[in-house]
C-alpha cells in the first residue's frame, strides 16, 4: 500500500511523512519542491502522484478550482481513501474564509472514495513555524482577537491521527474536530510561551482595520488581509473555542497540552 501525502513540506505533511515511514508504509512525498513534483496548478504533475496509491492525505489548495479534477483523476486512477485536512467548524466559515478546504470537503465527500475530514483548530506551530513567528520573536503579537479563547492544537497529534486514520478502517464519512484539551486567550498562549523560553512578549488586542493595515504595510495582499480578519471575526463568534476530544477518543490519551508544546519548542 502507497500513500500519497500532499503538502509533505509542509507543517503537517512533513510529520505525516516520517510518521508513516517509521511504521515502514511506502508513502509518495508530494508537493512543488518535494521528493514527488505535484504541483495543483500543473495537471501534468499529477498522474505521477497518484498512481498505485491507495490513499491520500489531502492538504487543500487556497485557490478552490483544481480539487475536483484532481479528485476525481485520483480515484479514476484506483484512490480508495481520502483523508483531508480542513479547519474546525467550516460550516460557519462558508463564503468569508479557506474555500480551498471548504471545496476540498464538498469532493472528498462526494467522491464515492472512503473518505474522513480532519476539522483542526489554530495550530499551536502558527507561533513557531508560520505567521506569529515573527511577532514572538519580536516580542509583540499584534492580533484582532480581543479575549477570545482557543484550543491550539498541537500538529504532533494532527499527524498520529491523520496516520492513524490513513492506514485503519473504521473511519469513512467521519468528520473529526481536533483541538487542545485547553483555550486559551492569545495573552495566556504568549505567556507560556515567555514563561517557558525567558522571553518577553506582549500581545495586543487590535481592531480589524488596524490588522488589515498592519498586513498590508508587510506586503500581504488585500484578499489575504479580508480573510485573515474573517477567520477572527469567526473565532470571535466562538465556534471554534470549545475543546472536543477526537483526539483523545482517537488516540486513547488527552491532546497534547499549549505547555506541552511551548516547553518541547521554546525552553532554553
Ligand atoms: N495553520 C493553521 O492553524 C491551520 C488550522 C487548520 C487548517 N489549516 C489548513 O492547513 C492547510 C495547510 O497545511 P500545512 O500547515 O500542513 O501546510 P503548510 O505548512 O502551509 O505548507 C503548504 C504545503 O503545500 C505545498 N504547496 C503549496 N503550494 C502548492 C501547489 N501549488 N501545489 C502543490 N503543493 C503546494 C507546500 O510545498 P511546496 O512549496 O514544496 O509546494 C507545502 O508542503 C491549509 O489548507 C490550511 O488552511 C491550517
Amino acid at each position: 500500500m502507497t500513500i500519497l501525502v500532499l503538502g509533505a513540506t509542509g507543517k503537517t505533511g512533513r510529520r505525516v511523512v516520517a510518521r508513516l515511514r517509521s511504521e515502514g508504509i511506502a508513502v509518495r512525498a508530494a508537493s512543488r519542491s518535494g521528493e514527488t513534483r505535484f504541483d495543483w496548478t500543473d495537471r501534468g504533475t499529477w498522474a505521477n502522484a497518484v498512481q498505485d496509491v491507495e490513499a491520500v492525505y489531502l492538504v487543500a489548495p487556497d485557490d478552490p478550482e483544481p480539487i475536483e479534477a484532481f479528485v476525481q483523476q485520483a480515484v479514476a486512477a484506483g484512490v480508495r481513501r481520502f483523508v483531508a485536512l480542513s479547519g474546525r467548524g467550516m460550516d460557519a466559515a462558508v463564503g468569508r474564509f479557506g474555500a480551498g478546504m471548504a471545496e476540498g470537503e464538498r469532493v472528498v465527500r462526494a467522491s464515492g472514495a472512503e473518505w474522513t475530514i480532519l476539522g483542526a483548530n489554530n495550530f499551536a506551530q502558527n507561533f513557531d513555524e508560520d505567521l506569529w513567528h515573527e511577532p514572538v520573536l519580536a516580542g509583540r503579537l499584534a492580533l484582532p482577537a480581543g479575549e477570545l479563547r482557543e484550543p491550539f492544537v498541537d500538529i504532533e497529534d494532527v499527524a498520529e491521527v491523520a496516520v492513524k486514520v490513513l492506514t485503519s478502517p473504521g473511519h469513512h464519512g467521519r468528520t473529526y474536530e481536533l483541538s487542545g484539551p485547553e483555550a486559551l486567550t492569545f495573552a495566556e498562549a504568549v505567556a507560556v510561551i515567555g514563561k517557558v523560553s525567558g522571553r518577553s512578549i506582549e500581545y495586543v488586542a487590535q481592531t480589524p482595520a488596524e490588522y488589515r493595515a498592519d498586513l498590508l504595510a508587510l506586503g500581504w495582499p488585500a484578499e489575504v488581509a479580508d480573510e485573515l480578519n474573517a477567520l477572527f471575526e469567526i473565532m470571535l463568534e466562538g465556534h471554534l473555542a470549545t475543546p472536543a476530544d477526537d483526539i483523545e477518543r482517537l488516540l486513547g490519551r488527552p491532546a497534547g497540552s499549549f505547555t506541552a508544546y511551548a516547553e518541547r519548542v521554546w525552553a532554553g
